[in-house]
């Protein structure tokens, strides 16, 4: 049987309500791109959910949080270029994930940091440096980043295409950068019922179908000029290898980022057609809490500039 892909099947998908609006914003922020004559990549984040009903109660979830697209857009930014950050709604943004760091590490909550006086709203008094750093990083780069949120495959599906297709004008001065972790199976439309399952006593049978692969048609039609980055994850790493490379020879497009869950924060392998690229975190790198998306977008802003200067 032929394998489907995501072109004969993007109506499998129900379409979102306000694409049109994501569509517009999507071609305003590519001309804006073009006349300050800047790179511009697209970041996916986060996981993708799989409504089991239409009046949607419950959901296929998994685990991903975002953190590794929003570390990512943080880099981008800072290194000029322009972003589009397409991220699962509530997961992790950039700069704003410093906050919540924090908030964590100290065991706070939000509003453990601000007090009242007199009617006037203050920060606490210790605010740490780098949470000031990010709100500054943010005060000046938030006109360079054009947020759309998705929840469901559906979205995600739609809103990819719609952005990719936007794109085009930008040529090989786009990086396409999929760090999202995007659902291997869904509830068709045509299994999907409409109202909430009832619960009972029987076991009720759910028939998940494969997702269509998108990167193929994104690779030929939908971006056909942009640097392509795609990210492979593996709880195995005995077969991480081959599954990257695998990729990265189907698809033909320019870098697949493989990482395994547990260690996805400490190490990474970069592959491209010529090179192979460890990236491991030293001990006093983790201890001063580098960040191995600072290294991951170093290498492939270099790969991109040679991408933008071939023929
Ligand atoms: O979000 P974090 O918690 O920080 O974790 C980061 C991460 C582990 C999610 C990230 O580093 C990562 O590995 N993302 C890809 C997960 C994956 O294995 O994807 P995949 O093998 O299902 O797909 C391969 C690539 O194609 C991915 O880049 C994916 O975004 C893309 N894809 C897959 C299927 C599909 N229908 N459309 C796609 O775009």
């Amino acid at each position: 049987m032929a394998t489907l892909t995501v072109q004969d099947n993007l109506q499998q998908f129900s379409t979102p309500g306000n694409l049109e609006d994501v569509v517009f914003k999507s071609i305003e922020f590519v001309q804006k791109t073009l006349s300050e004559n800047r790179n511009l990549v697209l970041i996916t984040a986060g996981g993708t959910s799989v409504p089991l009903e239409q009046n949607t109660v419950r959901c296929i979830e998994n685990f991903s949080t975002g953190r590794r697209g929003a570390i990512s857009a943080e880099n981008f930014l800072l290194a000029d270029y322009n972003v589009i950050y397409l991220h699962r709604n509530g997961s992790s943004f950039p700069f704003e994930r410093k906050f919540v760091d924090y908030l964590d590490e100290k065991s706070k909550r939000l509003m453990d940091i601000f007090t009242i006086a007199n009617d006037c709203v203050n920060i606490a008094e210790n605010f740490p440096k780098d949470l000031k750093d990010s709100l500054k990083h943010y005060e000046l780069l938030k006109n360079n980043i054009l947020t759309i949120k998705y929840t469901s495959l559906s979205e995600y599906m739609h809103y990819t295409h719609a952005i990719c297709n936007a794109l085009k004008p930008i040529e090989k001065r786009a990086m396409i950068y999929l760090a999202a972790a995007v659902s291997d199976f869904f509830v068709s439309n045509s299994d999907t019922q409409v109202h909430k399952i009832q619960s009972s006593d029987k076991l009720i049978n759910l028939k998940l179908s494969p997702v269509p692969k998108m990167l193929g048609k994104l690779v030929e039609s939908w971006a056909p000029d942009a640097y392509v980055v795609t990210f492979k994850l593996e709880t195995d790493p005995e077969i991480l290898d081959h599954k990257a490379k695998s990729a990265l020879i189907k698809y033909r497009h320019e870098a697949v980022v493989a990482n395994t869950l547990h260690d996805r924060y400490n190490t990474v392998k970069i592959l491209t057609e010529l090179e192979n690229i460890v990236i491991r975190l030293s001990e006093e790198e983790t201890h001063a809490k580098v960040n191995i998306e600072q290294k991951i977008v170093e290498k492939l802003i270099k790969f991109h500039v040679n991408h933008m200067t071939s023929i």
